[in-house]
């Protein structure tokens, strides 16, 4: 079969920061088929020549230039005009490929109009089971908008043709939760409110929203990072162990978490970089949140009482994704070591910038003493990766080669968090305006009453 991959959007940032050295790695590797095409399908006025020319300016990895530009076309496309999307047919028939991958990193508000095109070209039929569509996040604006935009995607496909992309499920660490959870007794034995006291799901960035402005402005980090993000990797901390390994399983038992996911908006605090207002194409007076804080609870007999919280921003202190989970204190333990035991058992699941395992434990302090202090287990991922650790889109690109499903989310797990997010609509305060990520940890305190050491 001769493969090929159309990439709607060709000229935006995800194309030349991700998708391209992505690609170029997978060529490296040979991963893909050596005659596999790349349609680049944009609505500039360009030439090959052209687009080539902008692309090498705007890539900042190292590629293979000669490799990859032999495999690629670049097409201009006006998505409301069907002939244009007949013609890439016809373009794609010529170069005799029968296994078509349609790729759209466009704005999600054009996804029904490319879905309509490619159908209608016969690009992508319905119920073929080599050819498939996937769109990027976010799926929609809100639940309404996402419902329409999957009305109109079924009308078109079948569910299994289409792939719906949540990228930090394809980072290393966020594939290791499972195992890290279900291939350790240790770990899954007590994965639950009898010894967890409480889990966090933070994702902080150092950057603002950059020249990004339009598109986040429209959106925030309710959107950007709590309905995927965050909350996916809450799904993968909180599941029940599946029956199988398969996609379906896994998938059936992340929808059962975020339905029993509750927020209530009195637990939810938002801000805004001091700065924000100022960004390009950001309106002079949005009030679009760019921090989220959120206690939720888990409404099921292993989570009861355990409450997980949710911290993302942007300009904050750091870049740093990770899960925290802490584990109770054993009171029977204080009573042997009165004077020194202060207890903390904690799994910390590093996602960005590191990623690994790190468990923190307790110890007698090394000399004369009876002192506890604590001590760390530290896995370092990457370092024991024999060649780089794959970026986020290269395994997914490959995962959608071979129609494995698993790291794409299922209109269900779409709705449902789409859902938790809704019900906060309009019920939340005003964002903060923040100039240090110090000052909105000192309003989580004291809101919460608590200090919050691991934030
Ligand atoms: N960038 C990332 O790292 C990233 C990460 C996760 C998800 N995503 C998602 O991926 C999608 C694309 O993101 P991006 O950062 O690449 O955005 P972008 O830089 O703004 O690029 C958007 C692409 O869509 C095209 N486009 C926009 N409006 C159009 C229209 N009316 N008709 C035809 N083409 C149109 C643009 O063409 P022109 O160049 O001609 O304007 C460009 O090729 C978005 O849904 C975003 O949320 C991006």
């Amino acid at each position: 079969m001769k493969q090929a991959i159309v990439i709607f959007g060709s000229t935006g940032n995800l194309m030349f920061k991700k998708l391209i050295p992505a690609l170029d790695r997978l060529l490296n590797q040979e991963r893909l088929d050596p005659d596999a095409r790349i349609y680049c399908v944009a609505r500039r006025d360009w030439t090959f020549d052209d687009y080539v020319e902008h692309a090498k300016e705007e890539v900042d990895k190292q590629v293979d230039w000669t490799r990859l530009t032999a495999r690629m076309t670049y097409i201009k496309l006006d998505i409301d005009c069907q002939n244009d999307y007949d013609q890439l047919q016809d373009t794609m028939a010529k170069d005799g490929i029968d296994d078509a991958m349609v790729y759209l990193a466009v704005p999600p508000q054009l996804f029904p109009a490319i879905a309509k095109g490619v159908s209608q070209a016969g690009i992508v039929t319905k119920g073929d089971e080599h050819a498939r569509i996937v769109f990027e996040k976010p799926f929609g604006e809100d639940l309404a908008s996402a419902k329409e935009i999957n009305r109109d995607l079924w009308q078109y496909f079948d569910e299994s043709q289409i792939y719906r992309i949540d990228h930090y499920l394809g980072k290393e660490m966020i594939q290791n939760i499972l195992i890290v959870r279900f291939a350790n007794k240790i770990f899954e034995d007590s994965w639950n409110h009898d010894t967890i006291e409480d889990v966090y799901i933070i994702a902080k960035e150092e950057e603002g929203v950059m020249t990004r402005g339009g598109y986040y402005d429209e959106i925030g980090a309710l959107k950007d990072m709590l309905q995927s993000h965050l909350l996916q990797m809450a799904s993968l901390v909180a599941m029940e162990k599946p029956d199988t390994y398969s996609s379906e399983d896994i998938k059936n038992e992340k929808v059962k978490v975020f339905q029993d996911i509750k927020i209530r908006p009195k637990d939810v605090i938002l801000g805004q970089y001091d700065g924000y207002l100022d960004a390009v194409k950001v309106a002079a007076d949005s009030t679009t949140e760019t921090f989220v804080f959120a206690e939720a609870s888990i409404n099921n007999d292993r989570w009861k009482g355990v409450p997980f919280y949710f911290l993302t921003g942007k300009k904050l202190d750091e870049k740093r994704s990770e899960i925290i989970v802490n584990f109770k204190n054993d009171n029977g333990a204080r009573s042997l070591w009165p004077d020194t035991y202060k207890p903390k058992n904690q799994l910390i699941i590093k996602v960005a910038p590191d990623d690994g395992v790190k468990f923190q434990f307790n110890v007698k302090e090394p000399g004369l003493s009876d002192n506890i202090v604590p001590a760390e287990l530290d896995y370092c991922h990457s370092c024991h990766s024999l060649e780089n650790t794959p970026e986020a889109y290269e395994k997914l690109l490959l995962d959608l080669i071979n129609k494995n499903r698993t790291l794409f989310t299922r209109w269900d797990e779409i709705e449902s968090t789409w859902r938790i997010v809704e019900q906060l609509k309009e019920k939340l305060d005003k964002p903060h305006t923040y100039s240090s990520y110090a000052q909105m940890k000192q309003l989580i305190s004291t809101r919460f009453g608590e200090d919050f050491d691991d934030l």
